[in-house]
């Protein structure tokens, strides 16, 4: 059971102070009967909630698979740089956020929801979710760094690396490569890089988990998950991803 003025504003019908104005100007129903009390108590299942005669929706959760454009910092709020909320305008919501971090340079595929269970699932060292990036990095990236980053490599942790995959797309004095990692360290893909001499100068991210970056869906464009994905992030979530 959630408070009703909570309810109309989390559904988007306005902000917290506009819908307790409705609510007390009688134009908000519960089961067909006007409530004037914003702090009512309303089931979001079982009862029906009309505001002017128009039912109104709500959904608990919410998820977006969000194209983020270099620039942006995966956070609900900064100070000097534009956030994900700025760019999720659409949504009333003001309880979503990504799920893990890209650097600030970084583009790609970032998961924003208001999951924190599905999130933590997500993010949890145990599960070992793939993500996958693509780069552009500078200097010869050979066979040998295949091989190198197939065993695990020293970023300065206390442990190697886990084995990733590394994918040579276009080899020369600037690569191009794919590389699919099972864990998170902070700038993991740019250190990894690093520990063998070269240097990442451009980072997308393209997968994570069973979620794809839709070609159609440009950088500072987002849209809701479809149920597929939804479903296969959910069995996903439930799954152990064991690579070793
Ligand atoms: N690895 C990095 O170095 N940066 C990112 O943003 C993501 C992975």
């Amino acid at each position: 059971m959630i408070r009703l003025d909570k309810f109309l504003s989390e559904a988007g019908v306005g902000t917290r102070s506009e819908v307790k104005k409705q609510i007390r100007a009688g134009l908000v129903t519960v089961n067909g009967r006007p409530v004037r009390a914003p702090e009512q108590k309303v089931s979001p299942e079982r009862d029906t909630v009309c505001v002017r005669a128009e039912k109104i929706t709500y959904t608990e959760f919410e998820y977006y698979l969000f194209h983020k454009p270099a620039g942006c910092v995966s956070a609900t709020e900064d100070a000097g740089h534009r956030t994900v909320m700025d760019y999720l305008t659409d949504t009333a919501r003001r309880d979503l956020f990504p799920v893990g971090r890209l650097d600030i340079d970084t583009e790609g595929l970032l998961l924003v929801t208001n999951d924190g269970a599905l999130a933590h699932a997500l993010l949890s060292p145990a599960r070992h979710v793939s993500k996958t990036y693509y780069a552009k990095v500078s200097g010869n990236v050979s066979q040998a760094d295949v091989n190198l980053f197939e065993k695990g490599v020293d970023i300065g942790e206390k442990a190697p690396t886990r084995p990733s995959v590394l994918e040579i797309l276009r080899e020369g004095e600037e690569s191009e490569i794919l590389l699919t990692i099972y864990e998170g360290k902070f700038h993991q893909v740019k250190r990894m890089f690093q520990a063998v001499g070269k240097e990442v100068v451009y980072l997308k991210r393209i997968s994570m988990g069973p979620l794809r970056l839709p070609e159609d869906l440009p950088a500072g464009a987002y849209r809701p998950l479809t149920a597929e994905e939804l479903a296969a992030l959910k069995k996903h979530d439930r799954s152990e991803e064991i690579y070793e």
